[in-house]
């Protein structure tokens, strides 16, 4: 769907890219040419998955350059020392993309504060070391008038970042930080020619989401309350990914965009539920209608 190459001198750096939907980012910008930084604490997953974004890259364009680092995102002394890594190989960084995170569902009552602790730094406190440590560089490029100013910044949201939701209240918490930090850094930061944008997938299937949040039949539950009764395919998030950190998504700034189904939506209109409601139903309910307007 897009023109080949569309991301050409595109440097993008994803965290937590070497699994699940940060690993389909990677491979989807890679095959339109980006060149690719990926960062995660396990060294294994992040060389295999390097790999493989440099198979894909290769049929794009003479060869797409990968680059990964082990790096905590909650530590930002680590992070620092993993940009400088993406710096020193690439000379500059185009975009940034907000991916890594942790989750698991428990009743509130049993939160550990560390159990607290761990999502919300992952996701809220990682999310805002990687976007300072490269918006300080983007804004130092930007003021010493250098050709490759300007950035952009994608958050991976989830669409309980404005409902909320049960039994993830550190994640949503965390994710609502983050949106919070999405549009108030897309007006502070815009003077630098950085833009930030978000999306809030529904359900899309990952090994450590499957395995951490789905216990036995909630799959099903859950794809009932789906208009659509699926889950999102990785491509359909690479390719809105995609466009997001291309040129010709200049003017969009401060957005978050849902990619769901429409499951979100499914759940707070206010009759949704009459979805159940067969063509008899309806037919008896009209009858009854008009049976009332006669009287
Ligand atoms: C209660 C738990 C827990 C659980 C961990 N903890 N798992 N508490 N229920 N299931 C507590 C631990 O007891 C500990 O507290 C604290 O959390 C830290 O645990 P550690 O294992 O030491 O921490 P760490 O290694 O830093 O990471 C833990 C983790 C990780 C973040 C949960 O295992 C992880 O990343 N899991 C899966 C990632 C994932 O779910 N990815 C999919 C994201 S999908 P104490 O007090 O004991 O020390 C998503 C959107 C969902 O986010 C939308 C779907 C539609
Ligand atoms: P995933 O495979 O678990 O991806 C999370 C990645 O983050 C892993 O590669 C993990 O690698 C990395 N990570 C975790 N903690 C880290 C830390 N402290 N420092 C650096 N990296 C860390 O899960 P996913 O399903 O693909 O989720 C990706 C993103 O999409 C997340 O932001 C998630 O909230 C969001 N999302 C997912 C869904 C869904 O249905 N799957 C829905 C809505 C939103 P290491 O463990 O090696 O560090």
């Amino acid at each position: 769907m897009f023109q080949k190459n569309l991301l050409k001198d595109k440097v993008i750096l994803i965290t937590g890219g070497g699994t699940g939907l940060g690993r389909s980012m990677a491979l989807g910008f890679a095959e339109l040419g980006a060149d690719i930084a990926i960062c995660g604490r396990r060294k294994d997953v992040l060389e295999e998955a390097a790999k493989e974004i440099e198979k894909v890259g290769a049929h794009s364009r003479a060869p797409v350059q990968v680059f990964y680092d082990t790096c905590d995102v909650r530590k930002p002394d680590e992070v620092e020392k993993m940009v400088d890594g993406v710096f020193k190989k690439f000379g500059r960084l185009s975009g940034l993309v907000n991916n890594a995170a942790g989750n698991f569902i428990c009743p509130t009552e049993y939160l550990s504060p560390n159990g607290f602790d761990a999502i919300v730094k992952i996701v809220l406190y990682g999310a805002f070391n990687c976007t300072q440590a490269v918006g300080k560089r983007w804004i130092g490029a930007y003021t010493a008038g250098g050709p490759a100013a300007g950035g952009r910044v994608l958050s991976i949201c989830t669409t309980y970042a404005w409902t909320g939701s049960a039994f993830v209240v550190p994640s949503a918490c965390a994710k609502a930080g983050v949106l919070a930090m999405t549009q108030s850094l897309a007006v502070e930061w815009a003077k630098y020619k950085i833009r930030l944008n978000a999306v809030a997938p529904g359900p899309f299937k990952t090994e450590q989401a499957w395995n951490n949040l789905m216990p036995e039949g909630f799959e099903e539950k859950m794809l009932k309350r789906n208009p659509l009764g699926r889950t999102g395919k990785h491509e359909e998030l690479a390719n809105l990914a995609s466009y997001l950190m291309s040129d010709q998504a200049e003017y969009i700034n401060g957005e978050c965009v849902t990619i769901d189904g429409g499951e979100w939506i499914q759940g707070a209109g206010e009759f949704n539920g009459l979805l159940d409601l067969t063509p008899e139903d309806w037919m008896k309910l009209k009858m009854k209608a008009e049976g009332m307007k006669k009287k």
